[in-house]
């Protein structure tokens, strides 16, 4: 396995409380605000994954690639698992790390091939 990048964020929970749904729409997949939206600490498990796709950008270093078209979804036991949309990013394997508490959420994404 070689290690291609490696990505962090972090952001304000608060950025993601309440807010209406062409901003949530704009960053998350169906299924992740399906995800999100069955807690009722929606903002971090939002905040959580833009942290994620923010990292994915960092560790891929680019800028172009939409947040829609990168999707994190947990496995049963609750292990997220990140997915980039993109034809030219389709051999690589990402590994994701997301953290939040009320205030704050992080996460940590390494890009291997
Ligand atoms: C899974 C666990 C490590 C998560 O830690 P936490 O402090 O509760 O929560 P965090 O905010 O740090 O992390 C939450 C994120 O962890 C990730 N996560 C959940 N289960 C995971 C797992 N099995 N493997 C990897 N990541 C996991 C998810 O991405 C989740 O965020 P999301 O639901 O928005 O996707 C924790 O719940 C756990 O099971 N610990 C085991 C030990 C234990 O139960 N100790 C209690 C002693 S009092």
């Amino acid at each position: 396995m070689n290690i291609l990048g490696l990505g962090v964020d972090i952001e304000s929970c608060g950025r993601f409380k309440d807010r209406d749904e062409f901003f949530i729409n704009r960053l998350f997949t169906k299924k992740e605000i399906e995800y999100c939206k069955s807690f009722k600490n929606s903002a971090e498990h939002f905040a959580g994954r833009f942290c994620a796709k923010e990292a994915c950008i960092k560790a891929l270093n680019d800028t172009s690639i939409p947040f829609r078209k990168m999707e994190i979804l947990n496995s049963d036991d609750g292990m997220p698992n990140l997915v980039v949309d993109e034809e030219k990013y389709q051999k690589y394997k990402f590994l994701v790390s997301i953290s939040h508490t009320n205030d704050y959420a992080t996460a940590t994404v390494i890009v291997t091939i």
